[in-house]
């Protein structure tokens, strides 16, 4: 808790460590076992500082690497950064939930010797990745502070195409709608490698 105000406004109460992973493990299989466990996508409605989405994040990570090639790391911790969620309704709260994945994103690369100084693409592109899956807003009305649809984007990979991402933007209001995801409503994104995914332009489409 930080104070029995913010307990008795926004039902702030922070779940314990050893919970989240008790909860975490009910999930194993997809989070960090079963095929394509890189790209099995979370949400956390309510994600607060973070603690959820840093937990899902780490399990992911630690899976890639016992799982696959040392040189697919970079790409694959990106894909793992765009399959996770968030919905965080206080500013505080959303900063923090942000800066502890980049950091802890961060930690990873720089424990296993790769560049990932704010200068590199894989900074970058992870930066922006956490700005755009992890948002400010309400989740019960759908909407951003500034009164927005909150809009999230689907990221997939790209067939035939090794480390490429193709993003597909929604909004969250669409996921309650009966006809399930609204891909048409924003123009279409070129596809990139993920590496370069802050760089990548809207197409017309
Ligand atoms: C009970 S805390 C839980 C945080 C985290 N999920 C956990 O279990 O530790 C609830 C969080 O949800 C946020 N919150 C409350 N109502 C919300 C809403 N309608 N939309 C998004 N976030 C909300 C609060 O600001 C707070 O940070």
């Amino acid at each position: 808790m930080k104070s029995r105000q913010r307990v008795k406004a926004h039902g702030e109460v922070f779940t314990p460590r050893h919970m989240v992973e008790q909860m975490l493990d009910l999930v194993h299989e997809d989070l960090e076992a079963g095929p394509d466990f890189v790209d099995k996508t979370f949400l956390e409605p309510a994600a607060g500082d973070g603690n959820f989405l840093i937990a899902i994040l780490r399990r992911k990570l630690r899976a890639i690497k016992k799982q696959l090639p040392p040189e697919s790391w970079p790409t694959e911790s990106l894909f793992a950064l765009a399959s996770i969620y968030g919905i965080e309704l206080l500013e505080d709260n959303h900063q923090d939930a942000r800066a502890v994945m980049l950091a802890d994103f961060h930690g990873f690369h720089q424990r296993h010797g790769t560049p990932c100084g704010p200068e590199t693409d894989l900074h970058q592109a992870a930066a922006f990745l956490i700005a755009t899956n992890i948002v400010r807003g309400n989740t019960l009305t759908s909407r951003t502070a500034a009164g927005e649809d909150i809009q999230f984007s689907w990221w997939h990979r790209v067939e035939g195409k090794p480390g490429e991402v193709q993003r597909d933007p929604f909004t969250l209001a669409s996921l309650r709608d009966d006809g399930g995801f609204d891909f048409t409503v924003y123009n279409a994104y070129t596809a990139c490698p993920i590496e370069k995914v802050h760089e990548q332009e809207k197409t017309d489409g």
